[in-house]
């Protein structure tokens, strides 16, 4: 796992660079997203560098981690809400390549075929992910099995407490989400975790440094050959 500490704006220039090398050498790349506070400095910088004509995503396919259980795509706080607007309607993608679980129908056979489709599409070849305070990847929260696929997650209630800012109220968090597993995760064959910000500093070292143990999801990243985290300095601080 290799760490590379930065300011935001650096951190966001040097995961971007590594889209553009990905999508260049292979424009039909598979990218796993993600969703939050976190991936913003980069997906303004992805957006910059495509209007720029430095890089497309004409060709590319796109799975997000997860999404709530029980928001409507155009439900402002979904996830797929998100990803349109903050990327997608601003890039050159084909919204017909761009995937998200959908929070609406999850049956335990619709979380199988999320995991098949990413198969089917060759693979994820770079996935992103943030980390939650309390050590999550996607909604993959402490204790949870190491061997899991896509499928329906109840939320921690600090995890609740930590996204309620985006609601009017902790009522209206929701308690489930549709995520992609540990599994998913660690078939990805490049991994960028980003993380910003002290709230976020305890998680960071567990992952780096703590002993590879579901209490902190994130340690299970030591055991994939390439991982790469970009942290500013209030989140590597306990590095
Ligand atoms: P954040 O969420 O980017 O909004 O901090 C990260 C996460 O919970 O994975």
């Amino acid at each position: 796992m290799k760490l590379i500490c930065d300011t935001v704006e650096s951190c966001a220039r040097l995961a971007a660079a590594r889209y553009q090398r990905l999508l260049n050498e292979k424009p039909d790349a598979v990218l796993g997203l993600a969703t939050g506070s976190t991936p913003e400095p980069l997906y303004r910088e992805l957006i910059r560098l495509n209007k720029a004509g430095a890089l497309s995503f004409a060709r590319a396919a796109t799975y997000n981690l997860d999404e709530y259980v029980g928001l409507r795509g155009d439900h402002p706080q979904s996830y797929r809400y998100f990803m349109d607007d903050r990327l997608f309607d601003h890039v050159d993608i084909k919204k017909e390549n761009t995937h998200v679980p959908d929070g609406l129908h999850t049956t335990a056979e619709n979380a199988a075929d999320y995991d098949q489709a990413i198969a089917a599409a060759g693979g994820i070849d770079l996935q992103l992910l943030g980390i939650g305070p309390n050590g999550h990847i996607g909604f993959n929260e402490p204790g949870g099995p190491w061997n899991s696929r896509t499928h329906i997650a109840d939320l921690s209630d600090s995890t609740r407490q930590a996204n309620k800012r985006f609601f009017s109220s902790i009522d209206d968090v929701p308690t489930q989400a549709i995520s992609m597993g540990i599994m998913t995760i660690m078939h990805a064959r490049s991994i960028l975790v980003l993380a910003f910000g002290p709230a976020k500093a305890q998680a960071v070292a567990a992952m780096v440094k703590g002993p590879v143990d579901p209490a902190c999801p994130a340690s299970i990243l030591q055991l994939h050959p390439d991982v790469t985290v970009f942290a500013d300095e209030e989140a590597a601080a306990l590095v």
